[in-house]
């Protein structure tokens, strides 16, 4: 693998890709980006020095980070006696938040902007939050509507459904939400806000969305109690969220796209070590070994509340499947690598009940309908979901639209393909994984 012209931005604006390079040995990818961003913006509301090694290393963690700085919270990079880079954040408990003097601006970060709109619902001063175009075009309300329920002041563009957002919080009141659509993002922010509220707060979903921050803030002190379809959480008590150590287990999303790429890549064998096996996160694997992949796992250890193991993938003959109903929240940021898989596999996988793929950071119905179409795939595409049927993918030019997943979903595809293929727009990567090319090249060198 070769890179392209390189970008201010340190990452090339294209991505050459060889082709026929099969991935084997080990590797480890970032950290987790959902865990991180949940991390930092907790360690932020508790009290004392909090110490977070592993974070995810890109842009969006990279946005949560800036903005509890710009709430006044003190951030300082340190080590570990280990020499493990660490990050220490020193948190002064929700009162210690204060009004920032400029807008936060959360880039391409969905998780940072909706998680950030349930802290600031409860504190009693003002913060307008933005983003970049993508984040701009992504729908709001279904954070801002149960916030203002709650009694927080939002609001935003196209009557107060679209960032930028402007909120004056404080006087919560706890309420009972049901969710229209399974969200992590919006159960958060809900749970967050329902730490400041009086009295308790409860969110029930339709299906269950990835349950990290029940996992996480239990260790800090909060009072999270488990509720048919749901959680509810207490107000925090007196003394507050304690501080925490934390070691982030490896991203995987960010797994999945090397658990693909080796599956569909002839000849290759890889082991992705220290991955964050969380089963609302893991479904991929389920999809992967009803195509027949011949994948296996081994859970290590539990860390922060989650298990944590190795990913092992090898190449072989696959064949389509069906995504459908509850398992959606399960795999929904690895639907663009099992598109990939769906592409090689024989006969038509089938994608329903994924409307959401249309409001991530592209509509990811349509970017990857548009760019498996140029391996020459042929995809339906659908108000939910995509109907792929696979076939033998060629080189060819493709485009991330400004999406990371896109990006490395369509590097993965061109890496199995035969002869070179490129990747423009390649510097979305730097959302999560700014050094996925390099991770890419050793093990397939
Ligand atoms: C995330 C939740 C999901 C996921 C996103 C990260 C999180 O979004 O797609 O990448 O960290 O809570 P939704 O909550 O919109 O489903």
């Amino acid at each position: 693998m070769t890179e392209g012209a390189q970008t201010n931005a340190g990452l090339p604006a294209e991505l050459a890709v060889a082709g026929a390079r099969p991935l084997r040995g080990r590797m480890r990818v970032p950290g987790d980006k959902s865990i991180s961003h949940r991390a930092v913006l907790f360690a932020a509301l508790a009290s004392g020095a909090s110490r977070l090694s592993g974070l995810a290393d890109g842009g969006d963690v990279a946005a949560s980070r800036a903005a509890v700085e710009a709430l006044g919270v003190k951030v300082r990079e340190s080590t570990r006696p280990s020499g493990e880079p660490v990050l220490v954040v020193r948190g002064g408990g929700f009162e210690g938040l204060a009004e920032p003097e400029g807008v936060i601006d959360c880039g391409n970060s969905g998780t940072s902007i909706r998680l950030l709109a349930g802290i600031l619902a409860g504190r009693p001063f003002h913060t307008v939050l933005t983003g970049d175009s993508s984040i701009l075009r992504r729908p709001m309300a279904r954070v801002a509507d149960p916030l203002r329920l709650m009694g927080a002041r939002i609001d935003g563009r196209d009557g107060g459904r679209l960032a930028p957002l402007s909120i004056r919080g404080g006087g919560l009141v706890g309420m009972r939400h049901e969710l229209a659509v399974a969200s992590a993002q919006v159960k958060t922010a809900l749970v967050l806000a329902g730490l400041q509220a009086a009295g308790a707060t409860e969110v029930t979903e339709p299906a269950l969305s990835r349950d990290h921050t029940e996992r996480l803030l239990p260790t800090m002190g909060a009072t999270l109690v488990a509720i048919p379809g749901g959680v509810r959480v207490e107000p925090v008590a007196g003394g507050g969220l304690s501080a925490v150590d934390l070691a982030v287990p490896g991203d995987p999303s960010a797994a999945a796209f090397f658990v693909v790429a080796a599956c569909v890549t002839p000849g290759s064998d890889l082991v992705v070590e220290d991955v964050c096996l969380n089963p609302t996160r893991i479904g991929f694997l389920d999809v992967l070994r009803r195509m027949g992949a011949d994948v296996e796992v081994v859970v290590k250890e539990e860390r922060g509340g989650e298990p944590v193991g190795d990913i092992r993938a090898a190449a072989g003959p696959l064949r389509a499947t069906t995504m459908a109903g509850a398992e959606i929240p399960s795999v929904i940021d690895e639907i663009p690598a099992l598109a990939v898989a769906a592409a090689f596999a024989a006969g038509t996988t089938e994608v329903a009940d994924a409307a959401e793929l249309r409001v991530k950071e592209s509509d990811r119905i349509g970017t990857i309908a548009q760019e498996l179409s140029q391996l020459g795939i042929t995809v339906e595409t659908r108000p939910d979901g995509l109907a792929i049927t696979g076939g033998r993918p060629r080189a060819a030019l493709l485009k991330s639209h400004g999406d990371h997943r896109i990006a490395m979903a369509a590097a993965i595809a061109a890496n199995a393909c035969d002869g070179p293929s490129t990747v423009r727009g390649w510097r979305a990567v730097a959302s999560s994984y700014p050094g996925f090319a390099a991770d890419l090249a050793s093990v397939t060198e």
